[in-house]
């Protein structure tokens, strides 16, 4: 572990039913552990809310804090550019890749077909040439991938286009089981990144949010005449959460949470 206080692996060694994020203050939301280990958790946030700042943090703290080697699965960004973007941040993570601890596994093709899906059957959104993509050879890739470096932490930013090529809804909950028994089965804990459909309280609730083991909410706010960022814990089954929405930033080394701020 390249951990530079004992103060970091002591916080390993205490948690280890847990898998801490390491992001300033968002531990403190999580009865100071984290997210239980192994769970399947759903980031939902609007357009530009820090959902891939998150994902990155969490993962990279996983490796330098944590010890333990994660996988960025890219649906709508370039890698290069999620390098070049988190490297802004402070997050180095061409040099985490070389050393074998994390990986980005590039779900590209979909990226191409977006134009393409606007009046198109969506069933036939994912064909890029002859090259057929299907959650089936998702998941046999996203496996191989995770078992390469010894994944414990894992991300898929973000589900939504993936499950877009389910045009029936039953058929969308049945691939969201299996995409999360998959990942279930690794032991691994993971991030599933998703829209925040409307900004108000009382909003429709995805289905995927039903399924997961715990719901994270980044929105934006009206507090005092300002727009604020806030982050929820909504859920995480078996844990005495934080379950006020609490203020964030993005500051120029990640997301900083303050869990004692309140805003309602
Ligand atoms: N160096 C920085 N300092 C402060 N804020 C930053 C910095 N870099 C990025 N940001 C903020 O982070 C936001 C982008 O964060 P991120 O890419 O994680 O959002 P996202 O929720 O993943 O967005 P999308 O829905 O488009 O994928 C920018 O809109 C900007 O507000
Ligand atoms: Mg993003």
């Amino acid at each position: 572990m390249e951990s530079d206080s004992q103060g970091k692996k002591a916080m390993s060694s205490d948690t280890a039913e847990f898998a801490p994020t390491g992001i300033p203050g968002m531990d403190e939301m999580l009865e100071g552990k984290g997210i239980p280990r192994g769970y399947n958790v759903i980031l939902a946030g609007g357009p530009g809310s820090g959902k891939t700042i998150f994902s990155i943090q969490f993962l990279s703290n996983g490796i330098t804090m944590f010890d333990e080697p994660g996988v960025y699965v890219s649906v709508d960004e370039s890698p290069i550019f999620i390098r070049d973007n988190m490297a802004k941040l402070g997050f180095d993570l061409e040099r985490l890749e070389e050393r074998g601890e994390f990986a980005i596994l590039d779900v590209s093709p979909i990226r191409y077909m977006k134009g393409k899906m606007v009046g198109e059957k969506v069933s036939t959104a994912f064909r890029v040439g002859k090259k057929d993509f299907s959650l089936l050879d998702f998941r046999r890739e996203l496996s191989s991938i995770m078992e390469g470096i010894d994944a414990r932490r894992v991300v898929i930013d973000p589900i939504t286009i993936l499950m877009l090529q389910h045009a029936d809804e039953a058929e969308r909950r049945y691939a969201m089981i299996d995409l999360m028994q998959a990942l279930a089965i690794t032991g691994s804990t993971s991030l599933i990144i998703s829209e925040l459909r409307g900004t108000a309280l009382e909003r429709e609730h995805q289905f995927e949010e039903y399924l997961a083991q715990g719901v994270i909410l980044q929105r934006t706010q009206v507090m005092r005449g300002e727009l604020i960022k806030t982050i929820q814990v909504e859920k995480m089954r078996g844990l005495d959460h934080d379950n006020q929405p609490r203020p964030y930033r993005i500051t120029s080394s990640g997301i900083e949470v303050y869990p004692s701020e309140r805003v309602l």
